[in-house]
């Protein structure tokens, strides 16, 4: 009775109640955005790999122990989650400079950091996400400071994991974003996406770009580096 009750849309995905009042619908989109939203394009195929992509890679989280809001994948464009509410953060983690972080520092792309960075941006899309540190966090509450330490962690686990993972694909994770949620009693949970469009995925041999570069710099097809994400992730998956 409530499967078609929309909760919230976002850029990427919908998210609809269900009669499970801990569960909730997440329908991805064809839609892709870049640069806060002022390039937009429908994309045939994407809202259905970025569910499988983002499905197997927190499955595999998952299974290393990392607590997570995803529950199952039901349909191609489909995924029921638990229903947390989202802590107004994104979380990036970089391994390589690239984007927004060689922009800033003024540093060539592709450089190989000493050791993984977090970032922290406010979610708000009218401010176009600024970035924020551990003391604007915690000052305005945010997230307490124990929360952060835990989301932190939990970042740079997700990293280990991914690195690991992505690196048996050939495929060197440059950076990614992720978001956090938390349950009524209190427990924070990965949440959101983990995909082609919230990672910088390139080939460990070729450098080409397996993620949305490809559409915010007019590089190609977009889709067919996320085919070849899935192929190579479903491939090592499988073989397991
Ligand atoms: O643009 P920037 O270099 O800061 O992005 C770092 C990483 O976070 C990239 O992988 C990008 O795709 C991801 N990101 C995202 N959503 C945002 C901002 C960044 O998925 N709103």
């Amino acid at each position: 009775m409530n499967e078609q009750v929309l909760l919230y849309e976002g850029k990427a995905k919908r998210i609809y109640a269900t009669d499970n009042p801990e569960i909730v619908r997440v329908v991805y989109k064809n839609s892709a955005t870049a640069f806060n939203g002022e390039k937009k394009a429908e994309i045939a195929g994407k809202g259905r790999l970025n569910n499988e992509i983002t499905s197997l890679l927190f499955k595999k989280l998952m299974d290393a122990g990392i607590s997570t809001h995803f529950v199952e994948k039901t349909s191609e464009l489909e995924q029921l989650v638990k229903r947390v509410s989202i802590i107004p953060l994104e979380v990036v983690v970089r391994n390589i400079i690239a984007g927004s972080l060689s922009k800033r520092m003024g540093l060539e792309e592709g450089t190989l950091l000493a050791k993984p960075i977090v970032e922290f941006y406010y979610k708000r899309d009218d401010l176009g996400d600024p970035i924020v540190n551990e003391d604007h966090i915690s000052a305005l509450s945010l997230a307490s400071t124990e929360e952060l330490q835990q989301i932190k962690q939990l970042a740079l686990r997700v990293n280990d994991e991914l690195v690991a993972l992505f690196n048996e694909c050939n495929v060197r994770l440059v950076d990614f974003k992720l978001e956090f949620g938390k349950l009524e009693d209190g427990t924070i949970l990965l949440a959101d996406e983990i995909s082609p469009d919230t990672c910088r995925l390139w080939d460990k041999d070729t450098n080409a770009k397996f993620d949305k570069d490809v559409f915010r710099r007019d590089l190609g097809n977009l889709t067919d580096g996320y085919e070849e994400i899935l192929k190579r992730l479903g491939g090592l998956l499988c073989s397991k």
